[in-house]
């Protein structure tokens, strides 16, 4: 069974179709990494999914559950789910480790024992174990947004959604980040990520789904959509792509 299915979901902010009758389908243990131009619907697809925008029309299900049902407590749906922003939201009062086990402790009524074991496993994973005992503060914001990333693994969602997680990284903490994902793949996390790096996507996704105005364009394996694209829409977007040097 899919893990997350969506359809025809449909939202407008003011009258503007961001999401003009998408759908979307991602297995276990799959990631799927959605590419487009900005404002092509990324990041509201990412947010719909997490029951942060409400939908105008469609349904979103998780593990066949309709999740979109506005009966659906949120909460309960989001702590299935492990959401990764553009920016980091790290609380500035907590160190890195209760940042980390905040949630599986109390939401998830972990032993603090063992929500510390497992967060510094995390952390330690991404070279972040020193850091345990700082301050987001005394962090640069690639670190931060790492914590971030270890933040939400802690909850052992059953889908990871990642917006944009390398953007504000410098290339070194790129690598780190795309291993911890590789690992995290291995061990069979589904994830969908929305990116703007081709090269991520043709690395860890399973399948590329290219958005355009609010739609799944093309979608396939990633040497077919990014190598191979069918639709017009999707090689107009791979030229501009090429012709800045992202691909
Ligand atoms: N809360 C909001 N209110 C009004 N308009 C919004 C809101 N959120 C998003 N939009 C608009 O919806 C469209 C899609 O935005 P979205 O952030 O989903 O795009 P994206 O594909 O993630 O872009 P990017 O690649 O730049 O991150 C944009 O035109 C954006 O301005
Ligand atoms: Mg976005």
């Amino acid at each position: 069974m899919a893990v997350l299915t969506c359809r025809g979901l449909r939202k407008e902010f003011g009258g503007h179709v961001v999401l003009d009758g998408l759908d979307l389908t991602v297995a276990e243990h799959q990631v799927v990494a959605l590419i487009g131009a900005s404002g092509s619907g990324k990041s509201t697809l990412l947010r719909c999914v997490n029951l942060l925008e409400e939908l105008d029309d469609g349904t979103i299900e998780l593990d066949g559950e309709e999740i979109s049902d506005p009966r659906v407590d949120p909460d309960r749906v989001r702590r299935r789910i492990g959401m990764v922003f553009q920016s980091y939201n790290l609380f500035p009062h907590l160190t890195v480790l209760q940042n980390v086990t905040l949630a599986p402790r109390r939401v998830h009524r972990r032993a603090r024992a063992d929500a510390e074991a497992q967060a510094r496993d995390l952390l330690d994973r991404v070279g972040l174990g020193a850091k345990a005992d700082a301050y987001p503060d005394r962090l640069s914001g690639g670190q931060q947004q790492r914590v971030a990333i270890v933040r939400a693994l802690a909850n052992q969602p059953r889908l990871m959604l990642l917006d944009e997680v390398t953007s504000a990284l410098d290339p070194e903490l790129v690598g780190e980040v795309l291993a911890m994902i590789r690992d995290l793949k291995a061990d069979g996390m589904t994830m969908v990520l929305a990116t703007h790096e081709m090269g991520f996507a043709r690395e860890v996704a399973d399948q590329v789904c290219f958005l355009d105005s609010g739609r799944v364009v093309e979608a396939g394996p990633p040497g077919q959509v990014l190598g191979e694209p069918t639709q017009p829409r999707t090689r107009q977007f791979l030229r501009r792509i090429i012709e800045a040097g992202r691909l």
